[in-house]
């Protein structure tokens, strides 16, 4: 998201003169105080254009277009103002990243004074009117009790009469609330509450303002979807929030540590409980911003997600991810496939703490259990019970965790471990092979056909159609061109079966053998332009090809090895490896020539 602080925006308003920038897009000339110009925005043939240097600002007395450098990039080049900000900081080298913690976020002070009415509409709809009288009973039933509703800040949408909308237009309007993703747009071009007889969570950025809103359906209509999450605005990206950090933050320093959950509900339940270091995702999958925001304020993260088969899945992708950020992991396995919440409720506050104190799993036991868990009974499940483990443990363990997870995994299965640890070497030497590969596919952009390959081919066609002693040259390199497709190279090899056949290679054949798309690119192609024929300039013409269709070869090849690689199939790779090395070495000789010839001349 865009934090750039108010100093930063005040330096870039200082770099950017405003008669400098707007130069480079409007010819100005002096008159007066100030300069003058055609103005950009509207079409006239006098300027009114106006831009004081001494002031900093443009103004047009046509159009009354006005403002500052920011303003003036914004509406010139259509960008929104943290874009144009951006533009500009480029332009005058000012590094705008640095600061991210200085946040006084400019022009998202309306976006965040509409979300804080609404929350302010919602509690107040949740805990003091009629309308949200069966929401309060519903969450007094799931033990919230009302001082921890109003901590929370939990409210109501009402169902119906677009009530929040209503109320906040009195201070905002609509384009406000759709773009704070509050309101939305029919069809028919009315507006409507997006949330409607919904549980609202408020979501708080670090900062502890609101952002954004998710909500609980209250209905039983399977239909509906369970939660609706605010979508993307300016201020808020559901892949960037973590729910509570702004009340965690201080159970994190100290408690050193934080806790990832998947709810609302276990976010809250767990804080009442004493684990107040909980944070939730929203529904989606950790991203690495999370991860990395994580890492800001701590090196250590318990997973503690829904204990059903989900949930496990779910935490051995976020185990990865944490691990990527170099973050320590540790997982709280919830019984029963109970997520917190429940398992709170069912059992106790006391048991829920003790599980996220003493019962901690180490992250190698946890995926050690959840490999084997699979099934050990067919040779199958154990091969890939076997490769799992071995994936997991190169990526993440060191030479004696490996031993120790090896040496159990040999236990589990009765095979001794000199066997497992064969089959690891192994496994570790086409890993360095499959590494290899990777860097090869990375070498080579894809292959586009180049200018140079095209006017060759073109020339090779009048060079063909006018003699046989250039037929003769080259009939020489024929077959290395093998690699040429397309019409062009259709044309060409009509013409050399022409030649072969000993039937003169002129028009009157080669319009009975060519079909009529290629006769009339050929004949486009003789219109071109008139060459001045020379042997030097057709051997010159052939190195390119040769050296065009090696490098289609060569990608060819590339590509062979990368369906190898996805297919994790390393049978061959050397051999391919090689051939692929010669015609590079090939291609190089040849690049070679080609310059040596073009420096000579
Ligand atoms: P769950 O389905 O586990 O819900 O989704 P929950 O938190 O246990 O809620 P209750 O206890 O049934 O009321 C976990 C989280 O995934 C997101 C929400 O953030 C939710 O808290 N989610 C879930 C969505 O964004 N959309 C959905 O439709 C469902
Ligand atoms: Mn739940």
């Amino acid at each position: 998201m865009a934090n750039i602080s108010k100093e930063k925006i005040d330096q870039v308003n200082q770099a950017a003169d405003i008669v400098d920038v707007i130069s480079e897009y409007v010819s100005l000339q002096p008159s007066g105080k100030s300069m003058k110009g055609l103005c950009p925005f509207h079409s006239e043939k006098t300027p009114s254009f106006h831009v004081s240097k001494e002031k900093q600002i443009f103004n047009c007395f046509g159009c009354h277009k006005g403002g500052n450098a920011i303003t003036f990039i914004q509406e010139y080049k259509h960008l929104d103002f943290v874009e144009a900000v951006r533009f500009l900081a480029d332009k005058y080298n000012i590094d705008l990243e640095e600061d991210q913690n200085t946040i006084e976020k400019y022009n998202f002070n309306k976006l965040y004074e509409v979300n804080k009415l609404a929350k302010d509409f919602f509690n107040l709809h949740l805990l003091n009117l009629d309308s949200g009288k069966d929401a309060l009973k519903y969450l007094l039933n799931r033990n919230l009790t009302k001082h921890v509703l109003n901590e929370y800040n939990i409210g109501y949408s009402p169902s119906r009469d677009n009530l929040l909308m209503k109320n906040l237009l009195e201070n905002f309007q609509e384009f406000e609330l759709v773009e704070a993703g509050l309101v939305n747009r029919n069809d028919s071009g009315n507006y409507y509450d997006v949330f409607r007889h919904r549980i609202m969570f408020p979501i708080h950025n670090e900062q502890g303002k609101v952002i954004g809103f998710s909500g609980r359906t209250l209905s039983n209509d399977k239909n509906l979807p369970k939660y609706v999450n605010t979508q993307a605005t300016k201020i808020f990206n559901k892949g960037e929030v973590l729910y509570n950090l702004d009340k965690a933050l201080p159970f994190i320093n100290q408690k050193k540590r934080l806790v990832l959950m998947e709810g609302f509900f276990d976010v809250i339940q767990a804080s009442i409980a004493g684990v107040e270091e909980s944070v939730c995702t929203m529904g989606t999958e950790l991203t690495t911003e999370q991860a990395r925001k994580i890492k800001k304020y701590t090196d250590n993260v318990v997973i503690c997600y829904d204990g059903d088969e989900p949930g496990k899945q779910a935490t051995y992708r976020a185990l990865k991810i944490l691990e990527n950020a170099h973050l320590n992991v540790q997982i709280a396995l919830m019984p029963d496939g109970l997520d917190p919440d429940e398992y709170i409720n069912k059992y106790s506050a006391t048991m829920f703490r003790n599980q996220l104190n003493q019962q901690l799993i180490d992250k190698f036991d946890f995926v050690f259990e959840m490999i084997i868990n699979k099934g050990l009974k067919t040779s199958s499940e154990i091969e890939s019970a076997k490769n799992a483990l071995f994936k997991f443990l190169v990526q993440s363990a060191s030479k004696t965790i490996t031993m120790i997870y090896l040496q159990k995994f040999a236990e589990k299965i009765g095979i001794s471990i000199d066997v497992i640890q064969q089959d690891y070497q192994r496994y570790l030497v086409n890993q360095r092979k499959y590494h290899q590969i990777e860097k090869t596919r990375r070498k080579m952009p894809e292959l586009k056909i180049s200018k140079a390959r095209i006017t060759a081919e073109e020339k090779l066609i009048n060079y063909y159609l006018k003699s046989d002693e250039y037929r003769e040259i080259i009939e020489e390199d024929f077959n290395n061109f093998k690699y040429l497709k397309g019409m062009r190279f259709e044309i060409l090899i009509t013409m050399r079966e022409i030649f072969l056949s000993n039937r003169e290679v002129a028009l009157y054949n080669l319009k009975t053998d060519l079909s009529d798309e290629s006769f009339d690119t050929l004949n486009q192609l003789l219109l071109k332009e008139d060459y001045l024929y020379s042997e030097s300039e057709l051997k010159q013409l052939i190195d390119t090809l040769v050296y065009e269709s090696l490098i289609a070869e060569i990608d060819d090849l590339r590509k062979e090895l990368m369906r190898k690689a996805d297919k994790n199939d390393l049978k061959d790779f050397s051999k391919y490896k090689t051939l692929l090395d010669e015609k590079r070495r090939s291609c190089e000789i040849i690049r070679r020539r080609r310059n040596d010839k073009k420096a000579n001349i």
